[in-house]
């Protein structure tokens, strides 16, 4: 399997894609774990196994569909990925983050990125929400950062900025849809692990003390690679789990895949909402 794309293996997906479709999506979803039935809403759908996609990674987990979805959801095109791969599968960044660089061919604007987490913060009860403000890169901090290697100058600048990686008018939406539609919206910065191990306890104070409010094993490489197209960013974390600070219970994958449904209507409405205020 590929590990390096050119620009032209990006655009044999996109016009894979443009081939099927008659709408141009203007805002990408990527779903993360047990969120997949968000895409069971998604009107006139075009659905696209990724398997049909030339070039493009498959996903190993359980919890994780392998297809893209096109359609509209609340008046607005949307192309949903439901299901993504990840770093702790063996992949390389290149292909964790190439649906990234082929929604961006396709001229995608917005990126929504959603995933399942672990609670640091010990405020937030499982089966909420959480806003990402912010990001820490643990994972890609001294290692693989999914922009290493020569910079695609077609897409974005050698040294990008990061200090809005998460769009602020998007947050800001995001804040105000969620009063109004009384949904507990916890705000806070995500980490991002290489997994696939859950946490030790003492991680979890180390993570704690680093100023992260949530841990998962995703997104950050999404959306270094979004904000390096120019992309706009939200990112919303649904809370499965608390994390055992001092080892009081144990995560299980069954766990985040349980709450995972419990979060599914919730980030629903909160993102049907975001998506009719934009
Ligand atoms: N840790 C890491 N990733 C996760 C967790 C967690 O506790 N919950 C869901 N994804």
């Amino acid at each position: 399997m590929k590990t390096k794309y050119t620009i032209e293996d990006m655009d044999r997906i996109a016009d894979e894609i443009r081939g099927r479709i008659s709408v141009q999506p203007a805002i990408g979803l990527i779903l993360g774990s047990g969120l997949g039935p968000l895409s069971e809403s998604i009107q006139d759908p075009t659905i696209i196994p990724y398997h049909e996609l030339p070039g493009w990674p498959l996903s190993t987990v359980e919890g994780h569909a392998g297809e893209l979805i096109i359609g509209k959801l609340e008046g607005k095109a949307v192309l949903v990925m439901n299901g993504r791969i990840h770093y702790y599968e063996g992949y390389e960044m290149s292909q964790v983050t190439l649906p990234i660089r082929v929604m961006q061919r396709l001229g995608i604007e917005i990126v929504v990125v959603t995933n399942a987490a672990g609670g640091i913060n010990q405020d937030f009860n499982p089966g909420n929400p959480m806003l990402i403000t912010d990001h820490l890169n643990l994972l890609g901090m001294a290692g693989p950062n999914p922009l290493r290697g020569p910079n695609l100058e077609e897409f974005g600048t050698r040294f990008p900025d990061m200090s809005q990686a998460y769009d602020r008018k998007l947050i800001e939406t995001a804040r105000k849809v969620a009063k109004e539609l009384e949904i507990t919206l916890y705000e806070g910065v995500y980490i991002c692990l290489a997994g696939p191990t859950f946490e030790t306890p003492a991680d979890l104070r180390f993570l704690l003390n680093a100023g992260a409010d949530a841990v998962g094993m995703s997104t950050v490489p999404e959306v270094i690679v979004a904000n390096h197209g120019g992309q706009r960013v939200l990112g919303i974390s649904g809370i499965t789990n608390q994390s055992s600070l001092y080892g009081e219970a144990e995560t299980t994958h069954e766990e985040v895949i349980e709450t995972g449904k419990l979060l599914a209507p919730k980030m629903m409405k909160l993102i049907r909402g975001i998506l009719r205020a934009l």
